[in-house]
């Protein structure tokens, strides 16, 4: 019988961007939304082979050559082996996500998680978060360039985070739950690409940019006293003001911007996009008496999909 394994999708609540230049940043998983990965042994000397049916159904044979050198999955496969000193398993692994691709939450580092978790299992070996997390932040770098590794930390360890890069995980502490919002504008982006034009508008006005980076540190800062008070009404103005400050950095689209200013029409607490932006997604902090209206709002405003999470 076939066994599943899987990874959660992420969401950035405050600092992205600014945390590839270390900056903080407050990440939370969205447990909803997740990538599987579904095991199964094949006779002896059949090898290893992944099937991801989001990549239209491609399947991967991992055998003792490196094959196919810079694709994620197989890097990916490889990169776990390797670290475990093991040759590949017997098996079919085949890869699905709920997690829409390119859209800020985290997709490419939920199937590589996923994808890990499977062959340790497979392999009958145990591996710890710690390192499970340098894994996946090694092949990030394949779909990212310069990542600063909040999405596979948060993804991998599957908890709300405080993240400095190269800093020790701190767990935020929610004094009292809240409800987020998260709305698909359906438009994939590059977050790659977003990445490299921030750092080119860095390059040409390291004063000015770096000014941006700190605005947005603190305003990370005043956001986790807030989740760890429970002034939900002060980390929705820390989301709304890290919004104004990210459009600086050129990463917001007219959609987004819509967006944003429809869910605070509606009642939000605040609103921002999260992740590397131009698509992707947005957030909306709401109460109980603003969800419905927030939701039908950004709903009849473009955005493709609207998913509800509750942060505790
Ligand atoms: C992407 O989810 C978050 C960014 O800050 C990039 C990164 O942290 O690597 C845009």
């Amino acid at each position: 019988m076939a066994e599943i394994v899987s990874a959660p999708a992420k969401i950035i609540l405050l600092g992205e961007h600014s945390v590839v230049y270390e900056n903080p940043s407050l990440a939370v998983p969205l447990s909803a939304l997740r990538a599987y990965a579904e095991i199964s042994s094949l006779p002896p000397d059949t090898g290893l082979k992944i099937t991801a049916t989001d990549l239209d159904n491609r399947e991967f044979e991992i055998n003792k050559l490196l094959t196919d050198g810079q694709q994620p999955l197989v890097t990916a496969a490889w990169l776990l082996l390797h670290h475990l000193d093991c040759p590949p398993p017997d098996a079919k692994i085949i890869l699905h996500s709920d997690i829409p691709f390119a859209s800020g939450m985290g997709s490419g580092a939920a199937i590589t998680t996923a994808l890990m978790r499977a062959l340790v299992k497979l392999l009958g070996k145990t591996l710890a978060d710690d390192d499970l997390n340098k894994l996946v932040y090694e092949v990030e770098k394949i779909h990212h360039g310069t990542p600063s590794g909040v999405d596979n930390t948060v993804i991998v360890f599957e908890q709300p985070i405080y993240f400095v890069r190269n800093k020790p995980i701190e767990r935020l502490k929610i004094a009292k739950p809240f409800t987020l919002l998260v709305a698909d504008t359906g438009i994939s982006a590059s977050t790659k690409l977003a990445v490299a034009d921030v750092r080119a508008l860095y390059e040409a006005n390291r004063i000015l940019i770096a000014g941006v980076f700190n605005s947005i540190g603190d305003l990370v800062q005043s956001g986790r006293r807030a989740i760890e008070t429970g002034d939900h009404t002060g980390l929705g103005y820390a989301m709304s003001k890290n919004h104004d400050l990210l459009r600086k950095l050129t990463v917001s689209s007219p959609l987004l911007d819509k967006l944003v200013t429809i869910a605070h029409d509606a009642g939000a607490l605040g609103a921002k996009l999260s992740g590397g932006g131009r698509g992707g997604n947005m957030i909306a902090l709401v109460s109980e008496e603003s969800v419905t209206r927030v939701r039908a709002a950004l709903l009849d405003h473009g955005a493709v999909h609207v998913y509800e999470t509750v942060v505790s």
